[in-house]
Parts: structure tokens; sequence; C-alpha cells
């Protein structure tokens, strides 16, 4: 057995340093270089409490889409009283950042306050309180969002129009009467219809083909579709490209505006290479036609993910695990991208830790106590089976650990695979996570063994 060593690098995550794993130039210049764009959702809680989400979001993406801060029901709980403070939150972060930001989303059925979708309004009100929102908010960032999704999941998966509040009280009509007042209200903003099932070539997907076919000729100002691509590893519809291709065919731009693949817990490297297919072909189908404009992924990490709380026993979606290490899925998009990534195709190594680093960061610290994360990846080797050790420098006391068994004695601490984690294929890495006790100061070991 062999030791693999690697210098701990909290106080450099802290600090906001390079992940050690970013060979490649970050995704959002790659997709700069091939005429996309690469975006992320973000959530405004956590850019003031995480540094890593923080730097990762910065760095890797050119676009930015708010996860919820710009829904109804966030931006007016209660009829009149606008809180703005999550979507300026993100207009500062993509400024401050040279990002553009989709917005979404105003007509929707999900997410909207209850006083507008239990209020009983007949349609000529429900209407005026349409028109209103639009104005309202586009008003607000006129000129600065690059991107709106209008309507959002106006269909249902056999192909008719959804039965909301918006249909049952104005019928198809809401959705032309929204996007010639967003055209209005916003006359920079490119205006997309968004949805999710509409990947693929199917009866959903060719409702809303009808649809935006028949708005063009009616002369209504849609200019955009938007994918949504909620997908399952393994299952990526084979007519993607060719759905872009026909939506292209429309005169509209085609964007894959939330991109997750997600799959059933816990993941494995077999799962984690095809997922990293996966995300190579979605980049791949949108970089072969020309108006698709750009991929968004719909959470940083999968500590961020949606996926596990709607999806039971599913996850493990995004590109970076819940470590904020990139997963071969990054890689992929990389490579699809025109970088090198790591090599995922590697033949895997014999297991003995050789070419695994461990990375130990505080991912957050208060007065008396602090939780810590430690990734082991491997590069050009993989585990099968892991103990990971350091010595607390400074009176450091453990006091509980999840997907690993940790213990420790006098400093040191020793950590083992949990059950399901033990396998770390070469590309690909595992974390796990611990809460401890400090006092006077809270310094990182200058040496976490990985074996
Ligand atoms: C999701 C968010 O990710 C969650 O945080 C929230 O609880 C529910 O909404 N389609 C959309 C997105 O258009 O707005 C949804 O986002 C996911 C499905």
């Amino acid at each position: 057995m062999t030791l693999a060593t690697a210098a701990a690098t909290g106080l450099a995550a802290l600090a906001g340093a390079a992940p050690a794993q970013a060979a490649d130039a970050p995704l959002r210049d790659l997709a700069e270089a091939k005429g996309v764009y690469i975006g992320n959702a973000l959530a405004a809680g956590k850019l003031d409490g995480n540094a890593r989400y923080r730097q990762i979001a910065g760095q890797e993406f050119n676009w930015v889409t708010a996860e919820n801060a710009m829904k109804w029901g966030v931006l007016e709980p209660s009829r009149g009283n606008y809180d703005w403070s999550g979507a300026d939150r993100i207009m500062e972060f993509a400024a401050a950042n040279g990002q553009q930001v989709r917005g979404h989303t105003l007509v929707w059925h999900s997410q909207a306050p209850g006083w507008l979708e239990n209020g009983g309004f007949p349609a000529a009100e429900l209407r005026g309180l349409m028109y209103d929102h639009i104005d309202t908010t586009m008003g607000r960032y006129q000129g600065r969002i690059a991107h709106w999704d209008v309507v959002n999941e106006a269909f249902n998966e056999s192909g008719g129009f959804r039965d909301s509040f918006w249909y049952r009280t104005l019928g198809e009509s809401y959705i032309a009467d929204a996007f010639r007042r967003a055209r209005q209200a916003d006359p920079s903003a490119d205006l997309y219809i968004n949805d999710y099932n509409v990947e693929g070539v199917n009866a959903k997907s060719t409702a809303m083909y009808n649809l935006v076919r028949d708005l063009k000729a009616q002369g209504v100002p849609i200019d955009g579709v938007g994918l949504q691509a909620h997908l399952i590893t393994g299952q990526v519809p084979s007519s993607l490209q060719q759905n872009i291709q026909r939506f292209a065919d429309l005169g509209v731009d085609v964007a894959i505006t939330e991109l997750d693949i997600r799959m059933n817990l816990p993941a494995d490297a077999g799962k984690l290479a095809q997922q990293a297919r996966d995300y190579r072909t979605v980049v791949e189908a949108c970089l072969a036609v020309s108006r698709c404009v750009g991929v968004t992924g719909w959470g940083i990490s999968d500590a961020d993910s949606w996926v596990p709380d709607v999806f039971e026993g599913q996850g493990a979606a995004t590109m970076y695990d819940s470590g904020y290490n990139p997963k071969p899925a990054y890689d992929a998009v990389a490579q699809a991208l025109g970088g090198t990534g790591d090599d995922d195709d590697d033949p895997p190594g014999n297991g003995d830790g050789d070419g695994c680093t461990a990375d130990y960061t505080v991912a957050s610290q208060w007065n008396t106590g602090f939780t810590g994360n430690v990734a082991i990846t491997c590069s050009g080797g993989s585990l099968n089976g892991w103990t990971v050790s350091w010595d607390f420098p400074a009176g450091q006391r453990l006091s509980q650990a999840w997907n690993a068994g940790c213990t420790q004695s006098g400093a040191r601490v020793t950590c083992t695979n949990a059950g399901w984690n033990g396998t770390v294929p070469d590309g690909g890495s595992v974390s796990f996570g611990f809460n401890a006790e400090w006092s006077g100061s809270n310094p990182s070991p200058d040496t976490v063994t990985v074996s």
C-alpha cells in the first residue's frame, strides 16, 4: 500500500484560490471561444455565505439565472409589496463578474403568490395584474437582462395547454399577450418560452413548436425557446439535436436553460461516467446548431441541486460533487467545449491510492465549531476502499462525521469510507464531511494522507 499526500488547502480555499484540478481554461472562456455561453442557476442566499460556491459561480460561468429570486412569489409575496433583495443581489453579482443574466420567469403557474393564484380574479383584472408584473419587473432591470423567460411551462405532457390558473381564466391568449407586453416593457431583451420534457421530439415539444410557429406567423414577438433539460442519466433523448434544429428553423434561438442529469443514488463510477457522456451529448447538440446560443446548468454543485428534494432517491445531477469538486461531467463539458478535460477514459488504476489526493477545506466556521470537508480525487490512479488521516494542529476535536467513519486519538483523525463510497475511479472524486470544535485558532493540517 502506498501513501499519496496532498498539502491541505483549507486556508487557500477560504481565500478563494483556484482548484488544483482546473488544468483547462474556465468553462466560460472555452464556451466563449465556441460562440456559446455557459451559465448556471444561482441562489442569492448562497452568494454571501459560501466562498467556494461564489468562486465557481464567478470563475466558470458567463451567464447566470436566478434559481428562485426573480419568481413572482418571491418578488411580490403580498400584493403590492415587492422585495427585490435577492434579485438585486444576483444582478450585482453578475455585473461584478462580467456575466449576462437570464430573467426567470414572468408568467408561470408555479411559485406564484397565493394572493394571485387563489384570488379568483376575473379575466380583465388578471390580465392587468400580469401586465403590471411584466412592466414592473422588466422595467426595474431594463437593458440589463439579456433573455427573459416570459412564459414558463405552458404545456402538459400530452401536448395540450396546461390547466393553470392563467389558462383557465384567460385561455391561450395569455401567452401572446404576455410576449407583446414584454416587448414593450424592455425592447432590448430577447423573449423566451421555456419548458421541460421538450428536449426530444415528442407530443409536448411538438405543441410548443406549433405554438411558436403560430406566434411568429401572427407577428407576436418571440425570440427564443428554452429547453429546461432536467434529464436522467442514460436517457438523453436521441432526437435532441434534431429538435433544437427544428425550432431554430422557425427563426428563433434555442437555449438549454436548466440542465441537470440525475441518477439513482448512490452515485458510482459507472453512473458518473455515463452522466459525463450525457453532459457531453447535450453540449455537443447545442454546438451543432448555430442558433443554439448557450447552456445553463441548474445548481452549481450536487449540494445545491433541487433534485434530491423533488425526485426521491435521485441526485448527483450537476457537474460538481457536494464538496465542490469537479466531476467527470465537468471534464466532459470542458472537452465538448474544446478543452482537454481530465481523461476519464483512462484505464482504471490498481486501486492502491497512487494518483489520489485528499483536499481538506473548512466549509464554515463559527465561534466554537466548524464544518470541514475532505475531497478525495483520483487522477492517474483509483481506490477500492480508502483511509484518510491527518493531525489536527491546534487541539481541534472531532464531534461528528458523515459519509465516512472517523475516529480521533490524540491529534490524529482517521477516517474510512462508508459502505457506498469506497470506490474512487480514475478521474473521479468522493467527499465526506465532519463537524469539530476549536478554540483559539483553527489552522488546517499541513498534510492529509489517503491510502
Ligand atoms: C426549482 C428550484 O430549483 C427550486 O429551488 C424550487 O424550490 C422550485 O423550482 N422548472 C423551472 C425552475 O422553471 O424554476 C424550477 O426551479 C425547476 C423546474
